[in-house]
């Protein structure tokens, strides 16, 4: 049977006098899914640190027998570093839109990596090669990289239960590049709204620099999925509790407590992201203008959170002292209008105050899902249900379509939506929360983690071997030995070298230049077959004794030779004047693209420019050029960020056939990365080797990931064995 291991910070368990298993929405998601395909297994921090190592053996224990646990402890310190400081100073902040409140310190970052540490090593520890991972929240961003270096045949999944902001808000965080990096390691990440999605997206393009599709990211051999996945609550859970004997007598009593009240409930952890403040001032608007304002009762259920960190103490002090102002004001001997219960409370009393609320205010000023509304929403009897009025901001509103919707930050529409809410006819009541109250409880929980799940388990890793070389490297090698007459015909960028932003900046670097020397000293004839133009190929391999083919086959330089020859037989070029036309507006209309002028091309580079508008602007310019040229003897190459216009009469096959013709190789063997260099893979014979160089579709025989296995690759068949 195949494992899940669900990798969260907190373990579900609470652990006080006594051990209790929590009853989140989290872990009925999950129990539901095992069964008999998959067994179960938790790991993360207990939330206690126990004091002497005798006393974490027995609580280790205890959590494995009696609740299937294992457990990560940490140090008092690393708690505070990685915990307090890191993830609920640092990060929890820029997720939600607060960069203002980010308090980044380098100490509690290399903490934070030693605790991320510490949960991948117990993942390696637990899984074995079938079993699925899933990792859960920003507390471990840095936990699937860390997997997947070391074992990466796993399934790994990570999870955002919270938002993701705009790649422009996400950058701001220091250690962006690490913490993308960290969680692309995974194989699926999944999010519950599209647009946090499109943000993650984002952010993979802008701040790592990497193609990203909408639904995956492909990086190096590797293929991330992204998915939307809403997440549910555990609706059977809510709806057994409605049919009991302790829910009915906690409403009645609640009911005759606040008899001749009209209820307005919110319920939520105490954090900044809830817009608490905010509801204050529109519930402040209410009670000086509301036509109900002075039968109403606000019920504020502010549960304890995250209280070492500076930002949710000096939250606490605003709210009480708001609380305190506005019943000083509004409240008479018989009532204060806000009731603030600054703990939590437990499950009967909490479907109860749902219950019997005519009103929930859910308004966040953002917030990845927001479980409380649709709790609120399956507490209601169906025959006289109340209202929930939801921020725009909560990914619940995606779902939950039929709520009043409000903008949290304009308190005098909150305000009016309570006088729209007070004043609801029942059956406008009742048909809002019918639709949205099925669609609650046929997605619940279960459906959610099953989904993420299924398709986990569904991924299949991306493999570009189907004929990687590395296995039949020796065969070449020794097909190699055996040839009298062999010949290498290699392109330069994304083949031997990897791209950079800047053309010129991809210069041979020491990699390359190793990998040159070895092939000067190799008994094969080595020629360098590249789309760059005659200069700058002469300027980098001038001292090496390699053919030298520019402008994808246009001029060549030979050995020991110093004149460029015409490999063209074109003889019009007529077209560039009309084409580079053209070219010159696009380049003045997209920032970071230039213009290429070859002997018998033209190239339109875009490689420096924003990735999204750059995509944009070269799809336009392709459709104007496929009118264009028409009747012109060129073709079009949408290439790796860039436009190629060139000569019909010219292509790097046309002038790899001739060499291999006049020279009678009897091996030759060609590796390249792009759409121009399948012309040379085109070419029949039993003496072709072709190597394609990244993704995409191929004819050639076989497949490297990149430059660095390509070099490898090249300097393991030339160099003698040891
Ligand atoms: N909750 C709780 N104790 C309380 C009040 C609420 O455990 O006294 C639960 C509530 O039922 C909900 C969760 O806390 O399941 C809050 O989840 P939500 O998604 O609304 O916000 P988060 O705290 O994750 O930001
Ligand atoms: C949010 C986070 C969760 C976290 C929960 C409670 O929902 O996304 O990962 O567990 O808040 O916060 P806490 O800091 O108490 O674990």
């Amino acid at each position: 049977m195949r494992t899940i291991i669900n990798v969260a910070n907190r373990l579900p368990v609470t652990i006080g006098d006594t051990i209790r298993k929590s009853s989140g929405g989290l872990v009925s998601a999950l129990e539901g899914v095992s069964g008999d395909e998959f067994e179960l297994k938790w790991l993360g921090w207990p939330g206690a640190v126990p004091d002497s190592p005798e006393e974490q053996q027995q609580l280790d224990q205890r959590l494995l027998e009696e609740f299937g646990c294992c457990s990560v402890f940490l140090s008092a310190e690393e708690v505070e570093a990685y915990y307090d400081g890191f993830s609920n100073g640092s990060l929890w902040p820029i997720l939600h839109y607060n960069p203002h409140l980010m308090e980044y310190d380098g100490v509690q970052w290399d903490i934070y990596k030693q605790v991320n540490r510490k949960f991948a090593d117990r993942i390696l520890e637990l899984a074995g090669n079938d079993d699925l991972v899933w990792v859960h929240d920003y507390h471990l961003m840095l936990v699937p990289e860390m997997v997947r270096e070391a074992r990466p045949e796993i399934h790994i999944g990570f999870f955002f239960h919270t938002p993701f902001p705009s790649s422009e808000v996400f950058r701001s965080h220091p250690r962006r590049l690490e913490l993308l990096k960290g969680v692309i390691g995974a194989d699926q990440v999944g999010f519950h709204t599209y647009g946090y999605l499109r943000h993650f997206r984002s952010a993979v393009l802008r701040v790592l620099g990497l193609e990203a599709e909408l639904g995956s990211i492909r990086h190096g051999n590797h293929l991330t999925s992204l998915g939307v996945y809403p997440i549910g609550i555990d609706s059977q859970k809510f709806l057994d509790e409605l049919e009991s004997k302790p829910f009915q007598e906690k409403c009645r009593n609640l009911r005759e407590h606040w008899k001749g009240r009209r209820l307005l409930l919110s319920v939520e952890r105490l954090d900044y992201s809830k817009g608490i403040l905010q509801r204050l001032q529109a519930i402040e608007k209410f009670l000086q203008h509301g036509q109900c304002a002075k039968d109403a009762v606000f019920v504020f259920i502010n549960v304890p959170s995250r209280e070492m960190v500076p930002a949710y103490k000096q939250l606490l002090e605003q709210i009480v002292s708001e609380v305190g102002r506005i019943n000083g004001l509004y409240g008479t001997i018989e009532n204060a209008p806000i009731n603030f219960i600054h703990q939590s409370v437990d499950f009967t009393e909490l479907c109860a105050l749902y219950s019997i609320a005519e009103v929930a205010m859910v308004t966040p000023l953002v917030d990845g899902m927001n479980l409380v509304a649709k709790e609120y929403l399956i507490c209601q009897q169906e025959e006289d249900p109340g209202v929930l009025v939801l921020s725009e901001f909560a990914g619940a509103a995606q779902e939950l379509v039929n709520s009043v919707v409000v903008n949290p930050f304009n308190t005098t529409q909150m305000s009016k939506s309570l006088d729209l809410a007070f004043d609801m006819p029942i059956e406008e009541r009742r048909e809002r929360v019918q639709k949205m109250r099925s669609r609650i409880i046929e997605f619940d929980a279960n459906f959610w983690a099953s989904s993420f799940v299924n398709d986990l388990a569904k991924q299949v890793q991306f493999d570009l071997s189907p004929m990687s070389v590395s296995e039949s490297e020796d065969a070449i090698r020794e097909r190699l030995r055996q040839s009298f007459k062999p010949a290498f015909f290699l392109d330069y960028d994304g083949t031997l070298r990897e791209f950079e932003k800047i053309p010129s900046a991809a210069f041979p670097n020491e990699k390359v230049l190793a990998v040159a020397d070895a092939l000067a000293k190799a008994p094969m004839d080595v020629y360098i077959i590249s789309g760059r133009n005659p200069e700058v190929l002469q300027e980098w391999f001038k001292d090496y004794p390699f053919t030298l083919i520019a402008e994808h086959g246009s001029v060549v330089l030979e050995p020991g030779t110093t004149e460029w020859l015409s490999l063209n037989q074109a003889t019009d070029f007529t077209w560039k004047e009309h084409i580079l036309e053209v070219l010159k507006l696009y380049v003045g209309s997209t920032p970071g693209s230039f213009v290429e002028e070859k002997h018998s091309a033209i190239v339109w580079h875009y490689r420096q420019c924003d990735p999204e508008f750059g995509v944009w602007k070269a799809r336009q310019l392709l459709s104007e050029l496929y009118e264009l040229v028409a009747n012109f003897p060129v073709e079009i190459h949408h290439g790796k960020k860039i436009i190629e216009i060139s000569s019909i009469h010219v292509n790097k096959g046309v002038a790899l056939e001739k060499y291999a013709k006049e020279k009678e190789y009897d091996m030759v063997l060609c590796a390249g990365d792009d759409q121009t260099d399948e012309a040379m893979f085109r070419l029949e014979g039993p003496q072709y080797v072709t190597i394609k160089v990244g993704e995409g579709d191929t004819r050639a025989d076989y497949r490297v990931p990149d430059p660095n296995h390509v070099r490898k690759m090249l300097l393991h068949l030339v160099q003698p064995e040891e």
